[in-house]
């Protein structure tokens, strides 16, 4: 078993496993539960501290998972209860804690409960525990209000007997009602479920989502009303106030546990709101965005990461940095693909790693993935279809993992068509190619985990800004850690200190653009 330190994981590297895109255990082209467990001894070389699963409970997959048909069993697809024992298990073995998605804000239309809201009639128990609601117009054929849905085109779709449902994403998604005392018991019941059998903590999707404004007023029109941003006071969809009770139910269940623990994902912007949903009754953890928003610029940056300090300060809980999820573009792309993207990828992992807190690693950032752009047909991510074929969607960040070997899918799966197709020339971004290369992707990150584990330089919450030349950024851990990160456009002077850890070759005394190096002070 894992430590029993109940603060674990306020330090904590945790490693995101998208299930379909990890490692596929019995040869469908999608990953499962048992392709995770074999490959566990990637993450203990690895060095993280904790995973978390995304969702793998029964659904028809119209948001690959996130469309949860019963929150309390196993997908087919992706093995069964006896297999997530069995990980759970051999994780906690290793010393690995494992966390899993909680999915409150919506369930699947496949869910019994829709099923029998369907079924039933306006007005009937069955359909309280959704949003269902009356049109607007002489004959309720308008929406009831002006919602659009995040992943494109209005937020209701309308029933047979003319009810309209509320789904913020896709209509296989129908929005629960969080006033039902029904709606929250049950997810309670979820929790203990999954802590009754072991698990370390939660990712709560949508922990913003959940309480909606009485009488579901319009918003304010806005341009932008996309997937994951946040788009202010306007925008009624998300972080109502009354968000926070359910956050206080939550956080009920998880101390009768301790030592488990759940981070939200928050779209929240503002600072001061945000740091609401870490009160001492609320979430341990909130992901804080900001870094995966920035650009590779340092005074984006800076402010990225004095926002998310600013945040945390005056709550009880650690700063928590992502770079990259399965939601937007990979780092690598973002910050300009191919030679240069990786280069200020390996700068950016030392930038996030060496901030106090937790770190969240998305599977594939420690091989340096980019997204790949597949073909139309290829596409499977409803934002696709339902922006009208304008949006692409999230698929070219959800690609699978390349393991080893020459070609597609680079012992990923014993098939070579995977779920999304694996683009040729990956193979020397494969597990077994870097494994032994000291100038790997892989390699800096397990240098960089190990130090973090190792290194009294780099334990303490404080952080202090040092003087840095023009377009660099610097700065100092309390245990004595300094970070320099050089995004100007020229070489710079390598501080004083002893050199822990560089992102490229330091021994002639300079930094090179685009790089960032550990040094002991
Ligand atoms: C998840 C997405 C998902 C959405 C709806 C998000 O925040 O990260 O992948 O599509 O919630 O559940």
């Amino acid at each position: 078993m894992p430590s029993t330190d109940l603060d674990w994981w306020r330090d904590a590297v945790f490693y995101q496993v998208y299930i379909r895109s990890f490692a596929d255990g019995n040869g469908d082209g999608v990953g499962d539960l048992a392709g995770i467990r074999a490959r566990l001894p990637h993450l203990i070389d690895l060095g993280v501290d904790a995973l978390w699963i995304t969702p793998f409970y029964p659904s028809p997959m119209a948001d690959h998972g996130y469309d949860v048909a019963d929150p309390r069993d196993v997908e087919p697809t992706f093995g069964d209860l006896a297999a997530f024992d069995a990980l759970l298990a051999d994780a906690h073995a290793a010393g690995l804690r494992v966390t899993v998605d909680l999915v409150p804000n919506h369930t699947s239309h496949a869910h019994e409960w829709f099923e029998a809201a369907l079924a039933a009639a306006p007005g009937s128990p069955e359909r309280a525990r959704y949003l269902f609601r009356d049109g607007r117009g002489s004959d309720g054929a308008e929406p009831p209000n002006n919602w659009p849905s995040v992943f494109g085109g209005p937020a209701w779709t309308r029933v047979p007997d003319g009810q309209w449902y509320l789904h913020l994403f896709a209509p296989e998604q129908p929005d629960l009602d969080f006033t039902h005392p029904e709606v929250l018991a049950d997810l309670e019941e979820t929790m203990r479920f999954w802590l009754d059998r072991g698990v370390d903590g939660f990712r709560i999707d949508v922990a913003h989502g959940m309480a909606k404004p009485s009488g579901l007023p319009d918003m304010l029109p806005m341009e932008d009303t996309g997937l994951l941003a946040d788009h202010g006071p306007g925008d009624h969809r998300f972080d109502d106030d009354g968000v926070h009770e359910v956050h206080r139910r939550i956080r009920r269940v998880l101390d009768e546990y301790p030592g488990r623990m759940a981070v939200g994902e928050v779209w929240v912007s503002d600072d001061d709101r945000l740091a609401q949903y870490l009160r001492p009754d609320e979430l341990q953890l909130a992901f804080n965005f900001k870094l995966l928003t920035a650009e590779w610029d340092a005074e984006d940056l800076r402010t990225a990461i004095e926002h998310s300090l600013a945040t945390v300060e005056g709550t009880p809980a650690p700063a928590c940095w992502v770079l990259s999820n399965h939601d937007r573009p990979r780092h690598v792309t973002r910050y300009g693909d191919g030679i240069v993207g990786t280069r200020r990828a390996r700068a950016a992992a030392l930038l996030q790693l060496a901030l106090p807190g937790v770190a969240y690693v998305y599977n594939g950032d420690e091989l340096g993935l980019p997204d790949v752009d597949l073909p139309d047909e290829a596409l499977q991510d409803p934002i696709w279809e339902r922006s009208g074929r304008t949006e692409r969607g999230r698929d070219a960040c959800r690609i699978p993992v390349p393991w080893s070997g020459d070609e597609p899918s680079y012992g990923f799966s014993s098939r070579r068509d995977t779920w999304l197709p694996m683009p040729e020339g990956w193979d020397r971004l494969t597990v077994a190619a870097q494994a032994d290369d000291d100038a790997s992707m892989l390699s800096l990150y397990r240098r960089a985990l190990e130090l973090r584990r190792t290194s009294s330089a780099l334990r303490g919450d404080g952080l202090e800004w040092l003087p840095a030349p023009a377009g660099c950024l610097a700065f100092r851990r309390s245990g004595g850690l300094v970070c320099l990160v050089n995004l100007s456009a020229d070489d710079v002077p390598l501080p004083e200190g002893e050199l822990l850890l560089a992102s490229t070759d330091v021994s002639d005394g300079v930094l090179p653009v685009d790089a960032a190096v550990w040094l002991r002070a």
